[in-house]
């Protein structure tokens, strides 16, 4: 699914189960991150035209999942927590050297994109057929399915912007390099911990 290279432990939602104020809290700012992707996409490549139409789309849907997740976290009389480092995002964005060319550039960012959205939807899979919590696991499902658009959106601008031979070979080395971060994660409560 997704082409990731190694599938999330189901354990992981044992541990989310045991603490889904923490999860809620995590996942509610990673919907933040992207809609912070999307405006930063627009204003670092204002001249990609179908780009920044899209990334407009994306800011809304983004900002709006945002709210589905803070609504959730009010309705069950929590308060949002503050925002934690997302040590998977941390190392994942240590793959492609900085700099190159502006094209590179924006492939860069679209394949790291495309590949938080991938594993974040395989998450959301996890948790809406794992969760024992039944309203919960219907809305990682319905969330789900929208990530998995993202994912490929990412992933089709990269392949449309890029050289399409290079984008491809650069996207299974990402793959393969996430795989190896993936190994030691699964543990934590977050959504890509
Ligand atoms: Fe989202
Ligand atoms: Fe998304």
């Amino acid at each position: 699914m997704l082409g990731l290279k190694l599938p999330t432990d189901p354990r992981w939602v044992n541990i989310v189960e045991k603490n889904i104020e923490e999860i809620l809290t995590d996942h509610a700012f990673c919907e933040q991150k992207a809609t912070s992707t999307a405006i930063s996409l627009i204003v670092s490549f204002p001249e990609y035209t179908e780009l920044v139409q899209e990334m407009t789309a994306l800011v809304k849907e983004e900002i709006s999942h945002f709210k589905m997740v803070h609504d959730k976290i009010i309705e069950r009389g929590w308060t949002l927590g503050r925002d934690r480092r997302d040590d998977y995002v941390v190392e994942l964005m240590k793959f492609f050297p900085k700099g190159g060319s502006r094209t590179n550039q924006l492939v860069h960012r679209l394949l790291y994109a495309a590949l938080i959205e991938a594993r974040s939807c395989e998450r959301f899979r996890l948790l809406s057929e794992e969760l024992k919590d039944k309203e919960l696991a219907d809305f990682y499902r319905n969330l789900m399915v929208s990530e998995a658009n993202h994912y490929t959106m990412f992933l089709g601008f990269a392949r449309k912007y890029g050289n399409k031979k290079e984008v491809d070979t650069k996207w299974q080395q990402l793959l393969e390099y996430e795989s190896e971060i993936m190994a030691n994660l699964g543990k934590k409560e977050t959504i890509h911990g």
